[in-house]
């Protein structure tokens, strides 16, 4: 699919929205549920497990009205997901991160267990010259002992020295408070 689907195809944002982009299999959706504390959003072991922009609207406990949309990208690059599933996320996501204003922050995920990647850099750099706000998480990091996650971040820094990178674990909770806080200073009127 390849149809220039244009931003009148996503729903009316009247809240402020919180994007999560990565690599297939990244932990997107994972990233997603832990923030929220619910099964909410679909994950799996199989990579290109999300195909659509999934919308989620987020309540704070005890509110009456959803404050924020968190949204849930399909991944890219990962060489298990058939070529004609991919060819047609760029139709759809290309637009929805140029176009849309209602999105106040781009989370970026990139995986401390692997060298950094170039289909990353890409992102990091589109997502730049897109103008848009981003926050970079470094995800499964309960996978790496203190001094390997240290290194892996080293490592990352030297592709791109200014970035800010919040190591994070779906399993154990680490980063959560950290990116909740990012995402509270974000949205902000
Ligand atoms: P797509 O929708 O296919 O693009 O994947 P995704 O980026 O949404 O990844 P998803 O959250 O589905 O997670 C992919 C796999 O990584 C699953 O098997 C998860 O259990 C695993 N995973 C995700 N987060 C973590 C984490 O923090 N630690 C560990 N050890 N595994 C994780
Ligand atoms: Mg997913």
């Amino acid at each position: 699919m390849t149809s220039a689907l244009s931003v009148d195809h996503f729903p009316v944002a009247v809240l402020p929205e919180v994007a999560f982009l990565g690599r297939s299999n990244v932990g997107k959706s994972s990233v997603i549920n832990s923030l929220l504390g619910t099964k909410i959003a679909k994950t799996s072991s199989t990579p290109g497990r999300t195909q659509s922009i999934n919308f989620f609207e987020v309540r704070w406990a005890g509110k009456p009205h959803p404050e924020v949309v968190f949204a849930d990208l399909p991944g890219y690059g990962y060489a298990r997901v058939p070529k004609s599933i991919t060819a047609g996320w760029s139709g759809f996501i290309e637009p929805y991160v140029k176009e849309r204003q209602a999105l106040k922050l781009c989370v970026a995920l990139i995986d401390l267990n692997v060298p950094p990647q170039q289909n990353d850099q890409n992102l990091l750099n589109f997502l730049e010259e897109a103008g848009r706000r981003v926050l970079i998480v470094g995800t499964k990091a309960d996978k790496l002992s203190g001094n390997t996650l240290h290194r892996a971040l080293e490592v990352f820094k030297t592709t791109r020295p200014e970035a800010k990178v919040v190591p994070f674990s779906a399993r154990t909770g680490m980063g959560r408070d950290q990116l909740w806080q990012e995402i509270r200073g974000a949205i902000q009127p």
